[in-house]
């Protein structure tokens, strides 16, 4: 099930996040920037109660993935820079747990996120790790066009990530 963000998804979320740090061992090419520390659990409540005044002030959209009971993903977009010439566009992220991926949950977030961006936001906008194919096809099905590509831009260790931006037009 796909649906808006709700308070008690704390829990799963930040058991979710956690579970992106334990991954990250052994999947060096992880394709989401990581805090070099992984943030304590009160740092991950203020993250989430930081994300629910955006929303209630209209500046952030969230919706999340339910499996039996669990969420499972979070996508969620930011307007840029409110009250700015930059507030008609907004950041997309997104991230599914492992066990999770490749059976359509991503697509079905991400077209739920851009129908509830339609009259709020004019452009959204995001950046995906070079080597993220499934990422990459995913966008581009959905209708995001590559602008950029920000060599060496995630340095992770003594390794370096090369980020592609991509916009979409609502
Ligand atoms: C990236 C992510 C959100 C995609 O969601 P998903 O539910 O796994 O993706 P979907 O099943 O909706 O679709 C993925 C597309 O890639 C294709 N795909 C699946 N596995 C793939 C792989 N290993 N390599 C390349 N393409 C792949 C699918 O066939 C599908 O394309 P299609 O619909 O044209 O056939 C999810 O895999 C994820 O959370 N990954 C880890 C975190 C991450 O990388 N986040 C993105 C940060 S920018």
């Amino acid at each position: 099930m796909i649906r808006e963000l709700r308070w008690n998804d704390l829990e799963d979320l930040v058991a979710n996040y956690y579970s992106y740090y334990d991954e990250l061992k052994d999947t060096p090419d992880f394709g989401i920037s990581f805090y070099k520390e992984r943030p304590d659990y009160s740092s991950e409540v203020e993250w989430f109660s930081g994300l629910f005044r955006e929303i209630v002030e209209g500046n952030a959209l969230a919706v999340v993935a339910e499996e039996n009971g669990k969420v499972v993903g979070l996508c969620d977009v930011h307007r840029v820079r409110p009250g700015t010439e930059l507030d008609h566009s907004a950041v997309l992220g997104i991230a599914i747990r492992k066990g999770y991926r490749g059976k359509g949950l991503g697509g079905l977030m991400m077209k739920k996120i851009i129908e509830l961006s339609k009259g709020k936001f004019e452009i959204l906008k995001l950046e995906v790790f070079s080597v993220n194919s499934r990422a990459i096809n995913l966008y581009r099905r959905l209708g995001f066009v590559e602008y950029s590509n920000f060599p060496k831009a995630v340095k992770r260790g003594d390794r370096y990530y090369d980020l592609i931006q991509m916009y979409f037009t609502l």
